[in-house]
């Protein structure tokens, strides 16, 4: 009894001193505000004017004249509002909780059981770090945000009346999506080589397709942790809206991630699941995944989360269309050291031929299983982009290209037209390209090939055999040859 008692009376004075320490923290954000305004309306020197006119004169970005940094009056309240009412929600979970906690101290004393007065010390931990601790430091962390000044080129724009818009800014409504897609004046008039003083930060065009996920995905507190969404981010990128923005909130991470094994370890073992968000898949574990499971959740690449499969690939002799790494390497004895895979893959292809001392680019998207997480966590490289975009190498730089699960035959011809001149154009003259076991209807194998011929790259190889009635299988190593003019 005496324990229950003491139990209580400590819970009962922390949850004050909780209250107390809440009470402060909103007095203080008062005076941190307050004590904001009067610094910079003090600059002004608009002392005989009224505070009304000083918010206005703030607002105009009349400051922005007199050398200091223009300051985002409307953001500031917005945050304020937004830490308040965190504040207030805060205050009524502690006080649900405080009910719920003495309405089972009572149960318990009828049935003279103490489940639930007695909250371990863990418990109580654990509370203080969820609901209190984290929406504290988020509002922290909102507030600090206030200081960021607000894009110059708005202030100025509407300062002179004539407002040079950014293309599509007044399309969007959400305010971080405006501000993403605000030019950024750099500091100091600071040119690049082009006299170029302005950074944009670009969206794919097709983001007015997608705008109301868009608006979604960009609607968020800044500085606080973002939705569990990157579904929806890939969704987006996927439907074009590509480059997807970037987001000043921060990206959720596995609860149970543990540190990645060591590179000797690594390359051939199937991380530990804890690594892995899993709440976007069917699957909640790497087993899941396995060929042999057919609610596994993806299509493309089954059989690539199995390493007794994967071990195989590209280093034991499989039918014609399989090359093995050594008899390519070969083909250009040493020339070869840096490439992309352009494939669905768990990074095998790369493992691999980081043993044979090749650095390999994997691409990965996340469809319907942890692709580009597997790749990192094996200690190699993933490239997380979809087709939309150009590659982001430069012309003539890279030795091997390698593609399997990829293109396939359900590709549009002319999209397929420009990714092959992409990827010409990153490739060096004498680099190779490997394209792996591409599949496509019987009927469409003339077309394919053609798109493949048109580059008159020298053929190393070039294997077609069948895979079904109907379907077969491409397997080619093209050099590209040099093109100077
Ligand atoms: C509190 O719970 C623990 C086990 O969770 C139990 O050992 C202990 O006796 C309980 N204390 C009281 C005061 O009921
Ligand atoms: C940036 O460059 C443009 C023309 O190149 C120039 O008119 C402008 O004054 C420069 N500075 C700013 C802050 O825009
Ligand atoms: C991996 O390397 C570390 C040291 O670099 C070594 O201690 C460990 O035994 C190696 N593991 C394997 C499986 O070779
Ligand atoms: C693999 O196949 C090649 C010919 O395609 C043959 O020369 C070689 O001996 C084979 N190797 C093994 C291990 O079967
Ligand atoms: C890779 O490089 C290491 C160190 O330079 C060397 O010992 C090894 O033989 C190379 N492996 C191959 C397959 O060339």
């Amino acid at each position: 009894m005496e324990g229950r008692f003491s139990t209580r009376w400590r819970f009962s004075r922390i949850m004050a001193m909780i209250q107390i320490i809440i009470g402060m923290f909103v007095i203080f954000i008062s005076m941190a505000s307050l004590h904001r305004f009067y610094n910079v309306s003090n600059l002004l020197h608009f002392s005989s004017i009224g505070a009304c006119h000083k918010f206005d004169a703030i607002t105009e970005g009349i400051l922005h004249e007199g050398g200091y940094a223009p300051f985002d009056l409307k953001a500031l309240s917005e945050r304020i509002d937004e830490v308040l009412s965190q504040l207030s929600e805060l205050q009524e979970k502690l006080e649900s909780t405080a009910i719920k906690l003495s309405k089972n101290a009572k149960k318990g004393k009828n049935k003279v059981s103490t489940v639930g007065e007695n909250i371990t010390l863990v418990e109580f931990q654990r509370f203080l770090e969820d609901e209190v601790i984290r929406p504290l430091y988020d509002a922290h962390i909102s507030l600090r945000l206030t200081r960021i000044p607000r894009p110059e080129d708005a202030v100025l724009g509407a300062h002179s009346g004539a407002l040079t818009e950014d293309p599509l800014v007044n399309y969007f409504t959400v305010e971080e999506t405006r501000k993403y897609i605000t030019a950024k004046v750099n500091r100091d008039d600071m040119q690049n080589v082009y006299g170029l003083n302005k950074t944009y930060n670009t969206i794919g065009h097709t983001c007015v397709l997608m705008k109301e996920d868009l608006e979604k995905y960009m609607n968020y507190d800044v500085g606080s942790y973002c939705g569990d969404d990157w579904d929806l981010g890939q969704k987006l990128m996927l439907g074009g809206c590509d480059p997807l923005p970037r987001r000043r909130c921060l990206a959720r991470a596995s609860k149970l991630y543990q540190r990645p094994l060591p590179i000797n370890e690594s390359l051939w073992t199937i991380p530990d699941d804890g690594n892995v968000r899993w709440g976007k898949y069917k699957c909640r574990d790497f087993k899941c995944l396995s060929y042999r499971n057919p609610k596994r959740g993806y299509n493309k690449c089954v059989g690539c989360f199995d390493m007794e499969k994967e071990k195989l690939k590209w280093v034991t002799n499989g039918s014609l269309v399989d090359f093995m790494i050594k008899d390519v390497l070969n083909v250009k004895p040493g020339e070869i050291r840096i490439g992309l895979d352009v494939s669905v893959t768990t990074g095998t292809f790369a493992a691999r031929m980081r043993e044979f001392n090749v650095t390999i680019v994997s691409t990965a998207l996340n469809l319907g299983a942890p692709f580009s997480d597997t790749i990192a966590l094996r200690g190699l490289i993933p490239l997380y982009t979809t087709m939309s975009q150009r590659l982001p190498f430069f012309d003539n730089t890279m030795d091997l290209i390698h593609t399997s699960n990829f293109l396939d035959g359900w590709i549009e011809l002319q999209l397929m037209d420009f990714i092959l001149f992409d990827w010409d154009r990153i490739l060096r003259p004498g680099g190779l390209l490997w394209v792996d076991r591409f599949s496509c209807a019987r009927k469409d194998l003339d077309d394919y090939m053609y798109m493949f011929l048109q580059f008159r790259y020298k053929k190393h190889k070039w294997v077609v055999s069948f895979k079904s009635k109907t379907e077969v299988y491409l397997s080619a190593l093209l050099e590209k040859p040099p093109r100077s003019l």
